[in-house]
């Protein structure tokens, strides 16, 4: 069975009635790579309910950072909003996932996809200077379906592009492409549909995907991750196999969905 350990909570933040993310200590022996999950929970009744969630931190850091939809009546994030500071929750020991830069080839611009909380592993990437070393730009593109839906999002990429020791990689090599469906925004659309439409590279101006130059990281619901593994493989892009495997893409579900 695997190992769990208790941590406490030191912080939650309701970015509205649908979304939230907490912090929490972090054990000095817990090391994972930006862009990882780990399975995070609460025992219940005796029980434990745990489901797995991208650590949205970045392992430089000294907490841990999570982001969560609330699920109304979900066993787990039903409870875990009501969560407060000085509370703990369970954490997995062994952390692990596909959203790794290092399963990605060599390339020039990293594009970062994602809708929802499919989010919260490029909030912990985008805090990486590793990630900016590797390439030149990096294209992080935030679907959701209304504007209060990017508030979490929103609050990173200005902490990142104000953080001390990375704000100037950030500022002159991060994009950010908020886009929203269901109401008029700067940016409107689905993720594939301003990639596809041309309508991203002709707001930011730049290039289209190009497979020569582009690597993709993805995170969404599993539609949301069918369709852009189409639209990549029609345009050439190899997804990595495994880890391990360096491909032109990877991919993760954004999973916390009860
Ligand atoms: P839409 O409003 O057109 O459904 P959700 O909250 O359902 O996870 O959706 C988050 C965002 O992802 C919404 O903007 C939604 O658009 C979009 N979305 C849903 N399905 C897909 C898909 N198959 N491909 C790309 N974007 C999607």
């Amino acid at each position: 069975m695997a190992t769990y350990t208790t941590v406490t909570v030191t912080n939650v933040r309701h970015w509205s009635d649908k979304l939230f993310s907490f912090t929490t200590t972090r054990e000095p022996g817990l090391r994972f790579e930006n862009g990882q999950f780990i399975m995070v929970g609460l025992e219940v009744d005796g029980r434990r309910i745990v489901r797995a969630y991208s650590i949205a931190s970045a392992n430089h850091e000294d907490e841990l950072e999570f982001y969560s939809i609330k699920v109304p009546d979900g066993p787990l994030t039903s409870r875990l909003k009501e969560i407060r500071a000085g509370e703990t929750v369970l954490l997995s020991a062994k952390p692990t996932g596909t959203l790794v830069i290092r399963d990605l080839r060599a390339g020039k611009r990293l594009f970062l996809l994602s809708t929802g909380t499919g989010f919260a592993p490029f909030a912990s990437l985008i805090k990486d200077p590793e990630v900016y070393d590797r390439f030149e730009q990096v294209i992080l593109v935030r679907g959701a379906r209304r504007i209060t839906d990017l508030a979490y999002g929103d609050a990173i990429v200005e902490r990142v592009r104000q953080d001390p020791y990375i704000g100037d990689l950030v500022r002159a090599q991060l994009l950010d492409y908020p886009t929203v469906t269901r109401e008029p925004h700067v940016h409107n659309g689905r993720v594939t549909a301003v990639l596809e439409s041309g309508q991203l590279s002709t707001d930011l101006g730049i290039a289209p995907l190009d497979r020569s130059t582009d690597r993709v990281m993805i995170c969404g619901s599993k539609a949301m991750l069918q369709d852009c593994c189409e639209l990549l493989n029609v345009r050439g892009f190899e997804i990595s196999a495994r880890v391990g495997s360096p491909g032109d893409y990877v991919i993760e579900r954004a999973f916390v969905d009860s």
